[in-house]
């Protein structure tokens, strides 16, 4: 099971029914940190739950949402040259491995790896982990369950020397995070893998206002339950009675941070509650979901230099809508 948090109360028969048993401590702090806020806002790391998980990866097939198809072609068409550099029996330490499908595409070219996909979805992690056991029976696979956001202790034995390391944070995740917060992430996945490792990254491409923002606001509606999917999670896990048909999904550009945001927009003034808690929102005021930057190949380097990576090379599709970025821990000692 996922909620594994310690329950603080000595007895749990006169708990408060306004607290759900499960409550993730760190999903309390954040929601009610962030409602309280004048921009109120939920850090995106809360959408993944079981159905949120599931939800994004209905996402993904959406004719709207370009970037994994994108990146899956890329990944076809690169892992081998990316294998050939590093050796098939690298250590691949994935950030957020999700359904891990991409993950066998790489894996089809390294066959003699190790796998360590790090997940905040423990159930999540659990099943695809079983489904690529299934499909590459000599993997040695060490799952992790755990936040990338904060530095992971990587349970390996201290044989690293021999076995090169690759980092693997494909899906343009770094986008979710301001560019400052992207630099603190990289370093430390720096210092997670050590200073001979290798990064295989995706990044999303700025690009026309009109097909980003439609990328997060799919016709079919399936963006919109993902965002709203929060809202529940709230009212399950924390003890909420946030009326949920009362929020609109929105999806903006942000011109000025290079982003597209996600919104839930209240369509007339409500109260409600959360932990006990009363909050209230006026009608057109939003909670702040998601942050989605969008970089250019330039700048794409300089975020990789400035957190310690050297780009050695850089694909991208033939409309150069997204990147594919394979970079090298540039240690204090170079190589000859
Ligand atoms: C998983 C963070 C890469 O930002 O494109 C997709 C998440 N949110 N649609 C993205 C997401 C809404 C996705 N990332």
């Amino acid at each position: 099971m996922y909620f594994t948090a310690p329950r603080n109360d000595e007895n749990p028969t006169v708990r408060p029914l306004a607290r759900a048993p499960e409550a993730d401590p760190a999903f309390r702090a954040d929601v009610l940190r962030g409602l309280a806020q004048t921009q109120k806002a939920v850090p995106a790391r809360w959408f993944y739950d079981m159905r949120g998980s599931q939800l994004f990866e209905a996402i993904t097939q959406v004719p709207e949402y370009y970037p994994t198809r994108t990146e899956t072609a890329l990944l076809q068409a690169h892992c081998p040259a990316v294998a050939e550099r590093i050796g098939s029996d690298a250590t691949v330490v994935e950030f957020g491995s999700g359904s891990s499908i991409k993950t066998r595409i790489l894996l089809k070219s390294m066959p003699r790896a190790t796998y360590v996909p790090i997940d905040i979805c423990g159930e999540f992690l659990d099943e695809a982990c079983a489904a690529l056991q299934g499909l590459f029976p000599a993997l040695r696979i060490v799952p992790v369950e755990a936040n990338f956001m904060n530095p992971v202790h990587l349970p390996l034995r201290q044989d690293g020397e021999a076995r090169s390391m690759l980092g693997f944070f494909p899906g343009s995740t770094i986008g979710n995070l301001t560019p400052e917060a992207a630099v603190d992430l990289l370093r430390s996945m720096r210092e997670t893998l050590g200073t001979n490792a290798h990064l295989l990254i995706g990044i999303d491409r700025v690009k026309d206002p009109q097909r980003l923002t439609a990328a997060y606001d799919d016709a079919q509606g399936v963006t919109a339950l993902f965002n709203l999917n929060l809202l529940q999670r709230i009212n399950r896990e924390l003890g909420g009675s946030i009326p949920v048909g009362e929020f609109r999904h929105v999806s903006r550009w942000n011109p000025l941070a290079s982003r597209v945001e996600m919104h839930l927009e209240a369509r007339r003034a409500i109260r409600f509650e959360v932990d006990g808690q009363p909050f209230r929102m006026e009608g057109g005021e939003t909670i702040h979901t998601e942050n989605c930057h969008k970089y250019r190949p330039g700048e794409m380097r300089v975020l990789l230099a400035a957190s310690g990576w050297r780009e050695l090379e850089h694909w991208t599709d033939s409309q150069g809508d997204f990147s594919l970025i394979l970079a090298k821990a540039d240690g204090a000692r170079q190589e000859p």
